[in-house]
């Protein structure tokens, strides 16, 4: 796992666009994985801005989102296919035909059908290339909890009493949040080509330490990343601070490790 910090949000959000930019030029039919939630706000905006201001492509690009909550209407500004349409796609060339979310309102026996579809349209796609990801801070990445396989393919899933507080706020209260969602599995995003991780604030700091530098268990599902062969993680230095060993090597602010 690569670990590139940075002062700032806008920093290691820009250098992961950068990244993302690079792909889509050489590959303008890249298959994008997406993620919702405030930490990739940054990261969309710039490429929202390289689209504008740069002429960045993305008229071929195909896209599957991570997540999406159970029982939400894909208009309920809080499902997160509202949030993609919001955040990125109605600012960029994409062809909305392109962009996946798991459905959230499927039913019953569907809900297996409709997971397994998402991972034959993924294989069908030829696999994603480049799959963002932000994390929990219970360690979740795209909504695999703690304990979730770390084979698991694209499921439902119950939330955790953790993540249904962090994420409350969002619903203006505990009540409205929803209780399940449908997920990529780890298995699924173990299988992407290339893993960029962006987190920030002091309040992912544990669960990057542990993702990085800790045991690889399915009680903290980052840590599978550890496994993964092209997995970068962009942090500020509040997600960093609990990091232990100073080794990486992309720290592009002064910095002085504290033995020496
Ligand atoms: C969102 C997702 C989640 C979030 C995580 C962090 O699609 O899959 O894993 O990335 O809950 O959320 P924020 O960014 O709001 O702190």
């Amino acid at each position: 796992m690569e670990i590139i910090i940075q002062s700032t949000r806008a920093a290691a959000s820009k250098l992961a666009a950068l990244n993302i930019a690079r792909l889509v030029q050489a590959k303008p039919n890249a298959v994008l994985g997406l993620a919702t939630g405030s930490t990739p706000l940054m990261l969309y905006t710039e490429l929202i801005r390289l689209h504008r201001e740069e002429g960045l492509d993305f008229s071929k690009v195909r896209t599957f989102n991570l997540d999406e909550y159970c029982d939400l209407p894909p208009e309920d500004p809080n499902s997160y296919r509202f949030f993609m349409n919001e955040n990125l796609f109605k600012h960029i060339n994409i062809d909305i035909a392109n962009t996946r979310v798991p459905d959230g309102l499927v039913q019953g026996a569907e809900i297996l059908r409709h997971c397994e579809k998402y991972e034959e349209d993924i294989r069908a796609a030829g696999g994603i290339d480049l799959q963002v990801l932000g994390i929990g801070t219970n360690g979740h990445i795209g909504f695999n909890e703690p304990g979730t396989s770390l084979a698991s393919r694209t499921h439902f899933t119950t939330l955790t009493e953790s993540t249904r507080k962090s994420n409350a706020p969002y619903f203006g209260g505990l009540e409205a949040m929803p209780y399940y969602a449908l997920t990529m599995g780890i298995g699924t995003i173990m299988d992407v080509r290339e893993v960029v991780l962006l987190a920030f604030g002091e309040s992912k700091a544990e669960a990057i330490a542990g993702a990085a530098e800790g045991a690889l268990t399915a009680s903290n599902p980052a840590s599978s990343l550890q496994m993964h062969p092209s997995a970068t993680m962009f942090l500020d230095t509040a997600a960093a601070a609990r990091l232990v060993r100073r080794d990486y090597y992309e720290w592009t602010f002064a910095h002085k490790p504290d033995w020496q």
